[in-house]
């Protein structure tokens, strides 16, 4: 048996490959097209593991996607690959809408075609996962209720609105082809093999670095945070024992504005990594705002809990306790993905700010 992920050399699709290897002898094909995002040196410890198939790739190629399909016969496929940064899509929306929207449609096609093909159980029993975000569902005012699946779509930013064309066709493809689809709407994720230009890796690293630590706006802007390996349960539970067709909100219980979570990680490191200049939060420094900045995420995740029995395990205090210790504990990774082009990056997005 085997699963096919996309996705798997990212922040949440590495995560997921090495829990579910950790847990599971099933085979995982991993096709990941090892952009900025992609990252080898975190999936390093299944280098030598036959049950790990590593392939680079696009989801949009369509010849590709269809061989691997029939060379491997998954049982499912578990859809991470995206383009994934909101400030990113606000620089350039394109690579967006190519893959978020484009990748997803040709995975579709793909999935469609094999799915077509199976018989018996196979057929039965095959599901097309897809990840989403929260961020399809727009903003929240202050004391308005969290999100729950039946929300609107409302998405905001190039990003937001290429994970919600995303999401319609997947249910589109389960409408009309009968394809058998599984769709998770989750919160901010963190934890270990984040990219830091996420605002929690960001801010580690910076503040390691004595860099400032950039504030967007009043700081006050609310997500709701989910460790990473939370969320790879949750997803397995969906992929597991969801119902075919149904979405499931994927969350933290944890909302937080941006300023407390710069607070706790500094309090955190000022604790595990003392600097003789003082306080990290003497770095805190506000910059201008992103454009069309949602102001609240909040997810309410009662759905998966009713139907399927998931609950996050890890709660803030102990999840963001994990992912400073780990960012502390991995220069080498951290300095590796610090190349010419995260350079670029981080002079393009901070530089005018
Ligand atoms: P990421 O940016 O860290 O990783 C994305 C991965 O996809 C990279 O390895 C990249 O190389 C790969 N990729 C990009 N374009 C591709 C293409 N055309 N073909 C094949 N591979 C391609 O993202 P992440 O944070 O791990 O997010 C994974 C998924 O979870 C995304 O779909 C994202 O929308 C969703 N999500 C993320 C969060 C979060 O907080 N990070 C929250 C909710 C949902
Ligand atoms: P981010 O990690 O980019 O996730 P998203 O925008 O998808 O929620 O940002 C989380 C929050 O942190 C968001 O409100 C923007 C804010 N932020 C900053 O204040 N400074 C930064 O340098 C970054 C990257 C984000």
């Amino acid at each position: 048996m085997a699963i096919v992920v996309t996705g798997g050399a990212g922040f949440i699709g590495s995560n997921f490959a090495l829990d579910w290897l950790a847990r599971s002898d099933e085979r995982v094909v991993n096709l990941d097209a090892l952009t900025y995002a992609g990252n080898l040196q975190t999936l390093a410890p299944l280098a030598n593991d036959p049950r790990h198939v590593f392939v680079q790739g696009d989801i949009r190629d369509r010849a590709l996607v269809g061989r691997l399909l029939a060379d491997h016969r998954p049982r499912s496929i578990v859809h991470f690959a995206a383009e994934s940064h909101v400030d990113r899509s606000i620089h350039g929306p394109g690579a967006f809408v190519r893959t978020n929207v484009e990748g997803t449609f040709t995975l579709l096609e793909a999935a469609r075609a094999y799915w077509g093909g199976l018989e018996g159980d196979a057929k039965r029993d095959f599901r097309f996962l897809h990840v989403s975000t929260d961020e399809v569902y727009g903003s929240l005012g202050k004391d308005d209720a969290p999100f729950t699946e039946t929300h609107p779509y409302e998405p905001n930013s190039p990003y937001s609105a290429s994970k919600a064309a995303s999401d319609h066709l997947v249910r589109a493809w389960h409408h009309t082809y009968g394809v058998p689809v599984l769709t998770t709407n989750c919160s901010n994720n963190y934890g270990p093999y984040q990219f830091p230009e996420k605002l929690i890796p960001l801010m580690i690293v910076n503040a390691l670095a004595g860099k400032p630590l950039p504030i967007y706006g009043d700081g006050m802007n609310v997500r709701d945070w989910l460790y990473v390996t939370d969320h790879c349960s949750g997803i397995r539970r969906v992929l597991e024992a969801g119902t075919v067709g149904e979405t499931y909100n994927i969350g933290g219980w944890n909302e937080m504005p941006n300023l407390q979570i710069v607070h706790t990680l500094c309090d955190l490191l000022d604790e595990l990594h003392p600097n003789p200049a003082g306080s990290y939060r003497r770095l805190i420094t506000y910059v201008k705002d992103r454009p069309g900045h949602d102001r609240r995420y909040a997810i309410d995740a009662r759905k998966i809990e009713r139907e399927l029995g998931w609950r996050p395990a890890e709660s803030f205090a102990t999840g963001i306790r994990k992912t400073v210790q780990w960012y502390l504990d991995h220069p080498q990774w951290v300095a590796d993905v610090q190349s010419g082009a995260y350079r670029e990056w981080v002079a393009a997005n901070y530089g005018a700010r």
